[in-house]
């Protein structure tokens, strides 16, 4: 098991590097089985959760080689030696469903574990199979495995109920090699799927509209082979952001598509935090002695305040001015981070799915557990601040979405070190 050991910092200063996007590479490394052509995809975050979609593609068959050093993967699909999906490599991360809709596209067949639910909320993929059974696919479920299969898929108009992130970028896949056009109506929009997209059409797709509320996909009869660059990660360029915007400093965010952090921009300037945008960066300066003006938060799908976020601008706002509303429409169970939150001094209630956060001056370090990804990184911006020593616990949960979170830190002039003690479980999330 391994531990971070925060202490109060003084405000952060410097520059850090953000790294490819962890929820593009995961859905871009499952549609490399549409082609036996090769891909190449570059920028690869050298994250858990990557390594385990590494692990399920060779499962499978695919030939996966990973160059850390140039932080390339080249996935080489030519045939399949399965088209089971192994329970114990599929249940560790959720995005595995994704090798669903390539797998049946190219093959015609796919047997994949239901994802099953996780801390966050029951995550069902009723809208995936919705989208598989619209373009012809037979489907069945038993024993905790569903079974698609078709003889040739065929375009279909397909609505979904939610604009979920999963079902658009599934259906998308399995819709590339399909007969005629499909049509998917109220679409999620989310960069990571027009990363997606845009992978897709340099295979030889004909995807149009990504992005938008309605894509449209005309089926291909092959797909060629392509070379890659996932977009940065808006996830971790965030978590920076809210890190300095609690703790103070001035910092400066490489690699970063400001577009994509729109949402979150607008919300610190709110709270009254200096934001330039620069060429390829980000500078953001926070006072450490001003506290950050309440405001208020209510997730929604992109263009919408992220999901991913709420748990790391909750943190900030624990020391705001006056008080903060924050309310999460995306997931039915995301503020496990408030008991722990509450462990350090914050003052925050909880009513349904909206937390009402009263701004205290200080908070004071404490034992906590990260429960999830995005927990565990709130739990890191509240300990920078803290008064005395903070020590987290479970922060697997962060090593899976964060490269070198607290080397990064530590270069910004943050008090954290790893503990390293014996191993324990892990658990799914994202
Ligand atoms: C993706 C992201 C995750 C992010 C989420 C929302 C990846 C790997 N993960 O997750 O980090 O928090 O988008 O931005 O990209 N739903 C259904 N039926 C379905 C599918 C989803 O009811 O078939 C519900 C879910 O339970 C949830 C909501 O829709 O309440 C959003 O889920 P979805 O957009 O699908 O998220 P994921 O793709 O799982």
């Amino acid at each position: 098991m391994e531990k971070f050991i925060v202490e109060q910092s003084p405000p952060l200063k410097g520059r850090v590097k953000i790294g490819g996007s962890k929820n593009a590479v995961l859905p871009i490394m499952a549609a490399s089985l549409l082609t036996e052509g090769g891909c190449t995809i570059k920028d690869v975050p050298p994250l858990k959760d990557v390594y385990t979609m590494k692990d399920i593609l060779t499962d499978l068959g695919a030939v996966v080689i990973w160059n850390e050093k140039e932080g390339s993967v080249h996935i080489q699909a030519q045939s399949i030696a399965k088209k089971e999906a192994s329970y114990e490599l599929v249940s560790k991360i959720r995005a595995s469903f994704l090798i669903m809709g390539p797998m049946l596209a190219r093959w015609g067949e796919a047997k994949v574990p239901l994802p099953g639910g996780c801390l966050i909320g029951a995550r069902p993929v009723d809208l995936h199979l919705k989208g598989f059974s619209a373009l012809g696919a037979e489907i069945e479920i038993a024993h905790g495995m569903v079974t698609a299969k078709s003889k040739g898929l065929k375009g279909n108009k397909i609505y979904l109920d939610f604009p979920s992130v999963g079902a658009t970028e599934n259906i998308m896949m399995a819709a590339v090699l399909a007969e005629g056009q499909t049509v998917i109506e109220n679409a999620a929009t989310e960069p990571e799927i027009v990363d997606l997209s845009n992978f897709l059409n340099n295979l030889g797709a004909q995807i149009r509209g990504a992005g938008t509320d309605t894509v449209k996909i005309t089926g291909v009869d092959k797909l060629k082979s392509t070379e890659y660059t996932v977009i940065p990660d808006r996830i971790e360029a965030g978590t920076f952001m809210t890190c300095v915007a609690a703790c103070g400093g001035d910092i400066e965010l490489e690699n970063i598509l400001a577009e994509h952090l729109k949402p979150m921009i607008a919300k610190l300037k709110e709270a009254a935090i200096e934001i330039t945008e620069m060429q390829n960066g980000i500078r953001i300066i926070a006072d450490p002695t001003r506290p950050i003006k309440g405001i208020d938060i209510k997730t929604m799908p992109y263009p919408g305040f992220p999901t991913d976020m709420q748990a790391q601008f909750m943190a900030m706002l624990t020391g705001c001015q006056g008080s903060a509303v924050i309310t999460e429409t995306v997931f039915e169970n995301r503020f496990m981070h408030v008991p722990e939150l509450l462990r350090m001094g914050a003052d925050i209630k909880i009513e349904s799915r909206t937390a009402f956060v009263e701004g205290v001056k200080n908070l004071t370090g404490a034992n906590v557990k990260a429960t999830d990804l995005r927990a565990g990184a709130a739990l890191v911006t509240a300990a920078l601040k803290a008064q005395g020593v903070t020590e987290i616990s479970n922060i697997y949960h962060i090593d899976r979405g964060y490269c070198g979170f607290d080397e990064k830190l530590r270069s910004l002039g943050a008090k954290i070190t790893r503990l390293v003690m014996e191993d324990i479980k892990e658990e799914q999330n994202e």
